[in-house]
C-alpha cells in the first residue's frame, strides 16, 4: 500500500460492486435496456476512472462528453467557486444527460455544474456520484444516484487526488493527515 495512505476505505472489488448497482439502476431509469440514448458527461479529472468503469456497464445508445471542473487548487478545502472548461464540440442540447462526479462534498461543484448544463437546454439532466460526504454540505443538494456515503475524511485514489497526486491508486484510501496538514 502507498505509505501516504492511512487505511483503505473502499477496495477495488467494493468499488466495482457499487458501480454495478448504479449501472443497473441507470439502465432501468433511462430506458437504456430498451435502446434509449444517454449522453454521459465526465467531469475531469477526478471522475475519469469512475466514468470509464460506469459507461462499460451501461447499454443503449451511449454518447460521451467531457468537461474540466476545478475548485480546489493545492488545498483539501473547496474554494467554493468552480471553473469549467468544455471539450470542443460539447453537445447536450435536447439530450438526456447524466453528469458523472467523483465526490460530493460541500455541494458547490455539483450545484454549479447542474445549473450550467441546464442552461444549455438538455431534455433531462441527472447526476451520479461515486462518493457522498454529507457532513460538509454548504448547499443542500444530493446526486440522483450515489455509490457510497462516506465519513468526513479526505480520500484519494481511483481518480481522486491531493495536489494532483494519487489518482492512479486502484482503491480509495484515507490520506494521512500529515500529508496535507504540513
Ligand atoms: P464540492 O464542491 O465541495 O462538493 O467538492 C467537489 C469536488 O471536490 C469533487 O469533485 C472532488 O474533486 C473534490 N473533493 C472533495 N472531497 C474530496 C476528497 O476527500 N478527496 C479528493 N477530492 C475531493
Ligand atoms: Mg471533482
Amino acid at each position: 500500500m502507498n505509505p501516504d495512505i492511512q487505511s483503505v476505505l473502499l477496495t477495488e472489488e467494493q468499488i466495482q460492486q457499487g458501480i454495478a448497482r448504479l449501472a443497473q439502476q441507470i439502465n432501468t431509469d433511462f430506458g437504456l435496456t430498451q435502446g434509449q440514448s444517454l449522453t454521459v458527461i465526465c467531469v475531469l479529472r477526478g471522475s475519469v476512472l469512475f466514468f470509464s468503469d460506469l459507461i462499460q456497464k451501461l447499454c443503449g445508445d451511449i454518447r460521451l462528453e467531457f468537461l474540466n471542473a476545478s475548485s480546489y487548487g493545492m488545498s483539501d478545502v473547496s474554494s467554493g467557486s468552480v471553473n469549467v472548461n468544455y471539450a470542443s464540440n460539447f453537445e447536450v442540447e435536447n439530450k438526456n444527460v447524466l453528469i458523472v462526479e467523483d465526490i460530493v462534498d460541500t455541494g458547490c461543484s455539483l450545484d454549479a455544474l447542474t445549473k450550467l448544463i441546464k442552461s444549455r437546454q438538455p431534455a433531462q439532466v441527472k447526476t451520479v456520484c461515486l462518493l457522498d460526504k454529507p457532513s460538509r454540505r454548504k448547499i443542500e443538494i444530493q446526486a440522483d444516484y450515489t455509490g457510497f456515503v462516506i465519513p468526513d475524511e479526505f480520500v484519494v485514489g481511483y481518480g481522486m487526488d491531493f495536489a494532483q497526486r494519487y489518482r492512479n491508486l486502484p482503491y480509495i484510501g484515507i490520506l494521512k493527515k500529515s500529508v496535507y496538514q504540513k
